[in-house]
C-alpha cells in the first residue's frame, strides 16, 4: 500500500449515525496509508462504535468527553491544533446544525469550534438529508470553507431508498489523500486519454495493445487532486473511473479522436497517455470471419495521429505526449517531441515492460527540461503535472 498520508495526523470525528460502524474501516484505510489517527466521538457515536475498538485500534486515548473527569487536558483546543486535518465521517443532521451554530457541546462539535474547517461527510436518513434546515446547513458549512463529501444515494439503514448514505469508503480515503495535494491546477482545464484501443476485425476480434491504463489514470486523478476541471477519455481497461472527473469512455481510435475533439475546447493541458493504436484494418467484416485452413490477409492501413491533431487544431495550450521506447530513448523522444510539435514528452523505456505496473521510471522533456522521475504511478503523475505546469517540482 502506498504510503500517501505518511507524517499525516488525522482527527477522526464519529457522530450517531448506523454508519459509524464503517468509521473503523475508514480509520483502517488511513492508518494503512501512514497516517496517525486520533478518534473523537459524540456520546451517540459512542453507541455505535465501542470506546475499546478505537482505542486499541487508534493506539491513542478516545476523546469522548469535552470535559473530562480527573484530566487537566483541555482536548477540543489541543487536538484540533495538532492534528493536520479534522474529518468528521459520519456527521449527523443534528451535528451539521450544531457546528453551523456554533455549539460545542461534545469532542465533535467543541472541535469543529475551535478548528473551523475540515472535511464533512454527512450520513443520515433521507428526510432528513433533505429537509431544507439540512440542505441549508450543508451549504453553509460549505461557504465557510469546510469540504463536504456529499452522502450517496441508495439504500438506508432505515429500509428506505434515497440520498442519505454515507459516501464510499474508498472515495472518502482519495478525498482525504487529494486534501494534502496543493490546487495548483485550480481552474484549469485538463483533458486525458489512457488506455488501449481496438480495431475490429470483425464483430468479434479486434487488434489492441496491453496498456493498462494506469498512467494516464494516475494522470487524471492527481489532476483532480490539484484542483483541474478533468475529462478523462478512456479506452476499455480494468480500472474504475476515477471520482471528481468527467469520464468518457472509447474502444477505437476514431471513437477516441471524436470524443477529444468533442472535448477540447478551451482545454489547458491535453495529455496523450493513451497507447493509440497505430493500424486499422482496411475493412472491417460484417460477420464472423470463419476459421480456413489456408489462413487469412489482413490488410491494415495508418490509424489518425490524434496527439498532432490537436497540436495542430492550436486548441490546447500545452500539449504532452508519450514516447514508449526500447532503444536510445531520449534521441527518439526527443525526434517525437519536435517531429509532433509537442511541448512536453514523457519517454518510457519500454523494453522490459513497464505495462500494468503500479512503478514506473520517466524522462520528461521539454525544450528546456530533461528529468528524470522515478516512484509510483500516482507520484510520477504529480511529478509530471507540475513540471508542465511550471510549478516547482
Ligand atoms: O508515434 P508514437 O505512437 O510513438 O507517439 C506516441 C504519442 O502519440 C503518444 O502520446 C500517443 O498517445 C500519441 N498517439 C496518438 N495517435 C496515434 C498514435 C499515437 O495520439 N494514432
Amino acid at each position: 500500500m502506498e504510503k500517501t498520508l505518511e507524517g499525516k495526523k488525522i482527527l477522526l470525528g464519529i457522530t450517531g449515525s448506523i454508519s459509524a460502524y464503517k468509521s473503523i474501516e475508514f480509520l483502517r484505510e488511513l492508518q494503512k496509508r501512514g497516517a496517525d489517527v486520533y478518534a473523537a466521538v459524540t456520546p451517540h457515536g459512542l453507541k455505535f462504535v465501542p470506546e475499546l475498538v478505537l482505542k486499541t485500534l487508534s493506539g491513542h486515548e478516545v476523546y469522548k468527553e469535552v470535559v473530562p473527569e480527573n484530566s487537566p487536558e483541555i482536548r477540543h483546543t489541543t487536538l484540533g491544533s495538532i492534528v493536520d486535518l479534522f474529518i468528521i465521517a459520519p456527521a449527523t443532521a443534528n451535528t451539521i446544525a450544531k457546528i453551523v451554530c456554533g455549539i460545542a457541546d461534545n469532542p465533535v462539535t467543541a472541535t469543529a469550534l475551535v478548528t473551523g474547517k475540515g472535511i464533512i461527510c454527512p450520513a443520515m436518513n433521507v428526510n432528513m438529508y433533505n429537509n431544507p434546515a439540512t440542505l441549508k446547513n450543508i451549504e453553509i458549512l460549505k461557504e465557510r470553507g469546510y469540504l463536504i463529501v456529499d452522502s450517496e444515494e441508495g439504500e438506508l439503514a432505515c429500509g428506505v431508498k434515497g440520498k442519505g448514505r454515507l459516501a464510499d469508503i474508498e472515495k472518502i480515503v482519495q478525498v482525504v489523500e487529494f486534501y494534502f495535494i496543493p490546487d495548483f491546477l485550480k481552474g484549469k482545464k485538463v483533458l486525458i486519454t489512457a488506455g488501449p484501443t481496438r480495431e475490429y476485425i470483425d464483430p468479434v476480434r479486434f487488434i489492441s495493445n496491453p496498456s493498462s491504463g494506469k498512467m494516464g489514470y494516475a494522470l487524471a486523478e492527481m489532476a483532480v487532486a490539484a484542483g483541474a476541471d478533468v475529462i478523462l477519455v478512456s479506452g476499455k481497461t480494468y480500472l474504475k473511473s476515477p471520482y471528481g472527473l468527467n469520464f468518457v469512455e472509447v474502444e477505437t481510435v476514431e471513437e477516441m479522436r471524436k470524443a477529444v475533439f468533442d472535448n477540447l475546447d478551451g482545454t489547458d493541458i491535453f495529455i496523450s497517455a493513451a497507447a493509440v493504436g497505430d493500424f486499422t484494418p482496411v475493412r472491417v467484416a460484417d460477420e464472423k470471419i470463419k476459421k480456413t485452413e489456408e489462413g487469412i490477409v489482413l490488410k491494415l492501413k495508418r490509424t489518425p495521429d490524434i496527439v498532432s491533431e490537436v497540436v495542430a487544431s492550436g486548441k490546447a495550450k500545452t500539449v504532452l505526449g508519450f514516447a514508449a521506447e526500447t532503444e536510445n530513448l531520449i534521441e527518439n523522444a526527443r525526434k517525437k517531441l519536435s517531429k509532433k510539435k509537442l511541448d512536453f514528452i514523457v519517454a518510457n523505456n519500454v523494453k522490459n515492460g513497464i505495462f500494468g505496473s503500479d512503478n514506473t521510471s520517466c524522462i520528461v522533456i521539454g525544450k528546456n527540461l530533461e528529468k528524470e522521475l522515478s516512484g509510483t504511478k500516482r507520484e510520477v503523475a504529480l511529478s509530471i503535472l507540475k513540471a508542465v505546469s511550471g510549478t516547482k517540482v
